[in-house]
């Protein structure tokens, strides 16, 4: 069951050739304006610092249309704020971010509050990505952001110490559970930790237990409120039981993605839930843990669970001073060139289905079909308006439940009520 490889591996660096990209459909067109000139790109923390040498190669071509990189803080929830503070802005004739890298999870609050432009979906290879995509760049039945990067969580593991012990990975959280708390003390580490600190990392983690549990927290795109269930329950029993019993440690309530991933690479850590950026940092030459450590699908209560499907959205302010270059510099970004390259430097799962199955890249990174896997079956999260409320409701409960302040029973009835207050706001 061990599909990621506890091989170390450093990141492939292609080397490109700069002919050969051609960018299609540059002529101005329905909602993407025109215009040509520099731009600015805001976008949440680049974790694997790989963005810069990618823009290089536009700005290199393109002198008249440079674009800027501004980057914003790791956690989402404060990229968010920083965005729709300049969004607003833009209203009101100010605002600096022509375009912006948003989380899968925002596009249809940013397109219901008319901050970002419809696109013209012939302009953009839709038709070349992974079908899940595609939906969470959409509201309203339009195209309001063109997918950039797509994402599954994955649980990590420490193969030198499953194998000393010889058991397999985890497939089941009574296994996951079991391992975490009589392994991981016997070898002076923590048992098992996610993305626990009250923010999107932890509405993640939350609807991933859920969903896993067979339960979900809303239905028909945000209108109906379904988290009253015995699977959320059980989802949520299930992290807060972690808590109460210590083989998740009480530290691991402040680790967004990198705290997490650092305490993993550090050796402190036996399980993690993280994206596959984390696997390859982990693995990289120099971790502590390269060499030992592999990745399965996340464990569910009888087999497999369910990811949530992560990831980012390329999307152009309504303000954007130069649509065409805009809509360039996408048509770019998403080029099977640059996709290989979101990869190969970025360690960003791309969100072109053909470099799945390419078979220089799967020689390389043997996990990428059942990353592929792993995106397909993952669950969007719900689509509304008010996913912002929505995200922060789901945190804030699901924490005083780990924290032992509710029981999951409880926390159960009290998602519901408060979901139910902003769906029929
Ligand atoms: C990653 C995912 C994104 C998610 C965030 C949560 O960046 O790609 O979709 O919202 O983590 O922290």
């Amino acid at each position: 069951m061990r599909w990621i490889h506890a091989a170390g591996r450093g990141l492939l660096v292609l080397v490109v050739v700069m002919t050969g990209y051609i960018t299609s459909g540059v002529n101005a067109d329905e909602g993407a304006g025109s215009g040509r000139g520099p731009l600015t790109l805001a976008t949440a923390g680049d974790l694997t610092g790989y963005l810069g040498s990618v823009l290089e190669g536009w700005n290199r071509t393109h002198p008249d249309e440079k674009v800027t990189l501004v980057e914003l803080p790791d956690s989402a929830d404060e990229t968010r704020a920083q965005m729709i503070t300049d969004l607003r802005d833009g209203d009101d004739g100010g605002g600096r971010f022509d375009m912006l890298n948003i989380d899968v999870s925002w596009t249809s609050e940013f397109a219901a509050h008319g901050w970002i432009r419809p696109l013209p979906r012939d302009r953009f290879p839709l038709g070349t990505f992974l079908p899940p995509v595609v939906d969470t760049a959409t509201y309203d039945g339009r195209l309001y952001a063109v997918p950039y990067v797509t994402n599954a969580g994955l649980l990590l593991y420490r193969a030198d110490i499953l194998a000393k012990e010889g058991v397999d990975p985890p497939r089941t959280w009574a296994e996951l559970e079991k391992q975490a708390k009589t392994l991981a003390p016997e070898h002076g580490l923590d048992g098992y930790a996610g993305q626990f600190l009250p923010y999107e990392g932890l509405t993640v983690n939350a609807a991933e237990a859920v969903y896993s549990a067979g339960g979900s927290i809303l239905g028909d795109e945000g209108e109906r409120v379904t988290v009253n269930s015995t699977a959320a329950r059980e989802g949520i029993e299930f992290l807060s039981r972690g808590v109460r019993e210590g083989w998740i440690p009480k530290r691991a309530l402040t680790y967004k993605e990198e705290e997490s991933k650092q305490a993993f690479q550090d050796g402190r850590l036996l399980f993690l839930r993280n994206w596959p950026y984390a696997y390859v940092g982990a693995s990289a030459e120099g971790s502590p843990v390269a060499g030992k450590i592999g990745a399965v699908p996340l464990p569910g209560p009888d087999g497999p669970g369910t990811s949530v499907l992560g990831g980012s959205n390329l999307a152009v302010s309504t303000h954007a001073r130069h649509p065409d270059s805009a809509a360039r510099l996408i048509a770019y970004l998403t080029s099977e060139r640059v996709q290989r390259q979101v990869f190969t430097r970025g360690a960003l799962p791309p969100v072109r289905a053909d470099l799945y199955e390419d078979p220089e890249l799967v020689r390389e990174f043997p996990y990428l079909p059942t990353l592929r896997e792993s995106v397909l079956t993952a669950a969007p999260r719900p689509k509304s308006p008010r996913y912002d409320q929505v995200s922060l409701v789901v945190q804030a409960v699901v924490h005083d439940a780990m924290t032992g302040r509710e029981t999951p029973e409880a926390a159960v009835r009290r998602l519901a009520r408060e979901l139910a207050a902003i769906s029929s706001r």
